[in-house]
């Protein structure tokens, strides 16, 4: 299982980088506007920072809601360095943007998934990755993982390639259930990575091991 960071913090991503077990990154408008990155110029060359940390697929999210615009965008994002991934909603000229992407050798990440019909879809028109939302669907009393299970059910069963990317992943536990689940990659905050080392048995553990070499050794 792969594991991205959701942040376009660059503290964030050096330090989860620094961990040794990143394999990526993830970036959406919403998160780039957290780190106040205005202009286009601003946000490629902070594309460019993310990409020299991580040596991993970045999503880079065009803005464009229409086919053509997206297109321009896709290209000018891929253009930026090899590691990036070109982020499109999964509404139909998005669709039709994977196609072409994936038609010309551009990775994909469709995002904004909250169905098993619109991965089936994403899959179809040859995304790299599908990114359904977990918090997203918790949030409306709906099962979240389920849905992540689901596709990977449905990817598995027809054969599709397209890596399934559990996003809005909000805590700890929605990193293991999404494991369970079978998920390819998940995008996390730091905080809920981190607390995959939480055990109070390993620090207990740990402790008791230092006493016992100290008592023995000084
Ligand atoms: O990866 C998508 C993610 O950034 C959305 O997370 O917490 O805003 O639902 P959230």
């Amino acid at each position: 299982m792969k594991f991205f960071i959701d942040t376009a913090n660059l503290d964030q991503i050096r330090e989860a980088y620094g961990m040794g077990v990143l394999d990526g990154v993830t970036t959406n408008p919403s998160l780039m506007a957290k780190e106040g990155i205005k202009g286009v110029e601003n946000q490629h060359r902070h594309y460019v920072d993310i990409c020299n940390i991580v040596q991993g697929d970045v999503s880079a999210e065009v803005i464009a809601t229409g086919y053509e615009g997206m297109i321009e965008e896709g290209e000018e994002l891929a253009a930026l360095n090899p590691h990036i991934v070109v982020k499109v909603p999964c509404i139909a000229d998005g669709i039709k943007a994977v196609k072409y992407f994936s038609e010309k050798g551009i990775r994909t990440n469709c995002t904004l998934v909250f169905s098993v019909g619109q991965a089936l879809l994403a899959a179809k028109a040859g995304a790299t990755y599908v990114s359904p939302f977990v918090g997203r669907l918790d949030d409306i009393c709906e099962d979240g993982v389920a849905l992540v299970g689901k596709i990977v059910e449905m990817y598995r069963y027809y054969g599709y390639d397209t890596q399934v990317l559990a996003a809005s992943i909000r805590h700890t536990a929605h990193i293991i259930r999404c494991i369970e689940a079978g998920a390819d990659v998940a995008t996390c905050p730091l905080a809920a990575i981190k607390g995959l080392l939480n055990h109070p048995l390993t620090d207990a553990g740990l402790m008791k091991f230092l006493e016992d070499y100290k008592r023995v050794n000084g």
